[in-house]
């Protein structure tokens, strides 16, 4: 494909035109997005020195971890990576890390796993939020929910369980073709 060498006319959207659009078509179709690439490279962010977190393992050894299990479990394909990319949220929303990730994934998952992700952080609470000073029962709002059952399990067994410096966790390369195919084409779009 020829490189794009076109430039747009317009300095304020209310002036684009067709040919305005074209042009960037051009470049999208010559530069298309890689979601995949993107959601790893955020993964990557999780990595943290020893002095950053006082945890056992950082929070990229507790993503790969998670992935691990559910796919020694024999989760889907979907699962493992909805697994592994739960927690990528926090490199740009440390506050509200859970809907962060579930965003980067809902064009290429299941609703069922959309919300998984979204609601592991209040799910997963139950393990800590008492020594907060919160309700570590926040979760049973939601009891009832055809996903209520799936996200204890989700985070019963594999997020909770996914410190242990001791686990035989599998490298990302284990993992990296299945999010390359997870994240190749985007079920819909949202503007
Ligand atoms: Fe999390
Ligand atoms: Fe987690």
């Amino acid at each position: 494909m020829a490189k794009p060498s076109g430039k747009v006319a317009y300095a304020r959207m209310d002036e684009m035109t067709a040919e305005d659009f074209a042009v960037l078509q051009s470049y999208k179709d010559a530069y298309p997005p890689d979601p995949a690439g993107l959601a790893l490279d955020m993964l990557a962010g999780l990595r943290a020195s020893e002095d950053e977190h006082g945890r056992q393992v950082d929070r990229l050894e507790h993503s790969l971890q998670t992935a691990s299990r559910a796919y020694r479990d024999e989760a889907d394909e979907e699962t493992v990576v909805a697994a592994l990319l739960h927690d990528i949220g926090d490199v740009i929303a440390p506050y509200n890390h859970a809907a962060a990730s579930a965003e980067v994934l809902r064009p290429f998952v299941s609703e069922e796993t959309y919300w998984v992700v979204r609601h592991h952080g209040i799910f997963q609470a139950y393990y800590f939020a008492h020594y907060r000073g919160d309700d570590r029962n926040m979760r049973e709002r939601y009891r009832g929910h055809p996903c209520y059952e799936k996200t204890i399990e989700f985070c019963d067994r594999w997020d909770q369980r996914a410190f242990d410096p001791d686990y035989d966790t599998l490298p990302l390369s284990a993992f990296e073709p299945m999010v390359r195919r997870l994240l190749a084409t985007p079920r819909w779009r949202v503007y």
